[in-house]
């Protein structure tokens, strides 16, 4: 089955064919990252306004790359929800249109969704059930997927996504925009332990998290450093601070995957693509006899692919819309059934 899928929730505009849920033919991203840097992070209006300049000509190239003619498409996924509103209407307009005039079927597609299924796409054998982490630049979720459609929330971050985290700090430190590949560079081979942070107890749910105050504190050492006139070492800073994000997530979803019974976990969304993150989880999962799935680097941020592989399988749940369909700006990877409009 073929099916052309759209993302544009944010801030880069994708379309993609994939077959079957598992197989990419093409997959192509504009991004707008140049242009929010100007700003240090995203305009929605910009970012809308682009998604509407760039969407056909990347659905043109997706249908040339791919080998195929309109007519081959069985499906068209699109995100649906959540991100920005204005963002989204752009990609499920465009869909929409295209289902309507090709006669195919219009699948919403979920985007905490799509970055676990970007994971279908690199690893085959990789079936549900399994536990997840979604940390993007919105969100910082444990998910429990226990089939394809079938999702529950068992954690999240009280206040910032750990990639906002790591974009604020960003700015504050000087870096460009988006931060946290910015600090995950920098950070390469720096001491870890250099600079003293603090660690987040969240009380409650074992498994939620909280990033806020440790991007406060290292907004604080770097205000009081400026004001005294100390000089930072950067590198150190970078290091120490990514460890610290590091150490609120790992211990989080590999003691919820245990005591939930998984014994699979699957890293998603891009602030996956985080080196210490990759290494840290391939440690402790080690250490827990837990199996675990990491998405290539390139398959971590947004892209269309993902929505294709999640849209296969809400396509074979019979998960399809109508000319009706809706954008939501917020709603949880749970959902069962859709909002009223
Ligand atoms: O999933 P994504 O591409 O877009 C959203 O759905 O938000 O995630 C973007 C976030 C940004 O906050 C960015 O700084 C972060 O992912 N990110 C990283 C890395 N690469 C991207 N954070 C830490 N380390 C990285 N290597
Ligand atoms: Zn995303």
């Amino acid at each position: 089955m073929l099916i052309l899928s759209v993302e544009s929730s944010c801030d880069e505009t994708a379309v993609a064919i994939t077959r079957d849920g598992r197989e990419i033919l093409s997959d192509k991203v504009a991004s707008q990252v140049e242009m929010h840097a100007l700003y240090g992070g995203v305009v929605p209006e910009i970012a809308s306004r682009r998604h509407a300049e760039a969407i056909e000509g990347l659905y043109r190239e997706a249908i040339r790359e791919a080998g195929i003619e309109p007519r081959d498409i069985d499906a068209i996924a699109a995100t649906f929800a959540p991100g920005l509103i204005g963002a989204l209407l752009v990609g499920l307009n465009f869909a929409k249109g295209l289902a309507f005039s090709l006669g195919k079927p219009l699948v919403p597609v979920h985007h905490h969704r799509g970055h676990v299924a970007a994971n279908y796409l690199a690893h085959p054998e990789l079936e549900p059930p399994f536990c997840a982490l979604v940390a993007s630049g919105g969100h910082t979720l444990i998910l429990g997927v226990d089939g394809y459609t079938d999702y529950r929330i068992l954690g999240c971050t009280r206040d910032d996504s750990a990639g906002e985290a790591f974009d604020k700090v960003a700015r504050v430190m000087g870096l460009g925009y988006p931060g946290g590949v910015e600090i995950d560079r920098i950070a390469e081979g720096h001491d870890e332990t250099a600079y003293k942070l603090p660690r987040a107890k969240v009380s409650g749910s074992p498994h939620d998290m909280s990033f806020s105050g440790l991007k406060t504190a290292m907004i604080n050492t770097v205000h009081n450093a400026e004001q005294k006139g100390d000089t930072l070492n950067i590198g150190d800073l970078a290091a120490s601070f990514r460890r610290a994000v590091v150490d609120e997530i790992v211990p989080r979803v590999i003691d919820c995957a245990v005591s939930e019974g998984y014994k699979t976990v699957v890293l998603a969304g891009g602030v996956a693509a985080n080196a210490r993150l990759r290494e840290a989880m391939t440690d402790a999962a080690e250490k827990r006899g837990l199996r675990l799935y990491l998405p290539p680097k390139k398959l971590c941020g947004d892209a269309a692919a993902m929505i294709g592989a999640q849209g296969y399988y809400e396509f074979i749940a019979g998960h399809t819309g109508d000319m009706s369909q809706n954008a939501y700006a917020s709603l949880t990877a749970d959902y069962t059934t859709l909002p009223e409009r």
